[in-house]
């Protein structure tokens, strides 16, 4: 097997790189076109110099690909750890593809003085903790560090539903106010937009592995936007900013693909601990998917995915309404 980088510039390459993963994705989602769409990955894979950068990798034997990986690499934080994807074309599986992509992309991340690889595996309602990733990981010293489930929200809401919900919530929330827009946040709120993001990974449950705070500045965040856009996607974003102080103590960002609106993906939510309490999770929620409803998005299904212990925003999501189905692993590797 030979492994080979794949340049995302490249159409041709791209092209045949991403086929392979459209195929496992394909596979996986029982036929239904859902998975990633080329710009979505393109767009993270073409700055070798931004703050994370996919590097794409397909595995050949004799000149055809059976397996494709990516390694998430980040320049400024977290350099001793890498996120990873393998997905092996469903044509090929239980040869020892498999074993072989993942014992060469190991080599590559800890090449790299990655010395921690988080391999994320998606599973779908009918293989929901029994995918082949379940019998494959463990047996190649991969522990489970972080379960996520998958919660989906059917839409539009039945009508009043998010108005009843908004009108439950906000008498916890007097000293705040919430504010939303789609694209770009306006640059007197830009510093505090980038501290939600650096402490996002600590202050979020994060299963059992060691995470650190991220560098996150004013430049981040225009670049993150930048590549929000250049993925097709729009990105709804609603915040919460403390009256007494006017600074923002809460995001969430909302996003839905130009070209396959039908789903909608919620991102990242974050209240600070401090302000914690005051429902704000719930109500920047609310006020995004009133953001779905004005901008009218042919949307049919709000996917969320909830840390198993984040009892705090499965509560918001389930009072929403939302519905289990299938979820994702992080499985995780120390190397020495
Ligand atoms: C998991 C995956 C990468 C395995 O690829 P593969 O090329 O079939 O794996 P290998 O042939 O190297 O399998 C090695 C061993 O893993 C275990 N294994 C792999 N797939 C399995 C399955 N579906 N059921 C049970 N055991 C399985 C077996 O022990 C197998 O050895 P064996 O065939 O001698 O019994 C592939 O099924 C895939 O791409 N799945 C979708 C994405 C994914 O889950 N990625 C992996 C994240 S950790």
């Amino acid at each position: 097997m030979t492994l080979r980088r794949i340049n995302a510039h490249d159409a041709h390459a791209f092209g045949q790189w991403f086929e392979v993963l459209r195929r496992s994705e394909h596979d996986r989602n029982g036929g239904v076109e859902d998975g990633w769409l080329p710009d979505e990955i393109r767009a993270r894979s073409l700055d070798a110099t931004a703050s994370t950068y996919l590097q794409l990798f397909a595995f050949e034997v004799d000149g055809a690909i059976v397996a494709v990986a990516w390694l998430e690499v980040t320049r400024d934080d977290n350099l001793t750890s890498a996120y990873a994807t393998l997905e092996v074309d469903p044509a090929h599986r239980r040869r020892g593809h498999g074993t072989r992509a993942l014992e060469a992309l190991e080599r590559t991340a800890v090449a790299q003085g990655r010395r921690t690889l988080v391999v994320a595996t998606k599973e779908t309602k009918h293989e929901w903790g029994r995918s082949a990733s379940r019998f494959f990981a463990p047996r190649h010293g991969y522990l489970v560090s972080e379960e996520n489930v998958e919660r989906d929200l059917e839409w539009p809401r039945p009508p009043g539903a998010l108005d009843e919900l908004n009108a439950r919530w906000l008498p916890y929330a007097h000293d705040y106010e919430i504010l939303s827009w789609r694209g770009a946040i306006d640059d007197a709120f830009v510093e505090d937009r980038a501290h939600l993001s650096s402490v996002m990974p600590v202050e979020a449950p994060h299963g059992s592995r060691p995470v650190e705070a991220e560098h996150w500045d004013a430049q981040r965040v225009r670049t993150h936007e930048h590549t929000v856009d250049a993925m097709g996607r729009d990105l709804l974003v609603s915040v919460a900013r403390h009256r007494a102080s006017s600074r923002l103590v809460g995001f969430s960002e909302l996003t839905v693909s130009r070209e396959r609106p039908g789903l909608a993906y919620q991102w990242d939510t974050l209240v600070l601990r401090t302000h914690r309490g005051h429902r704000l999770g719930g109500l920047m929620k609310v006020a995004n998917l009133g953001q779905l409803e004005r901008f009218n998005y042919a949307t049919t299904r709000v996917v969320t995915f909830n840390e198993t212990s984040n009892f705090a925003m499965i509560n918001v999501n389930e009072q929403l309404g939302a519905t289990t189905g299938g979820g994702y692993v992080l499985w995780v590797k120390y190397f020495k």
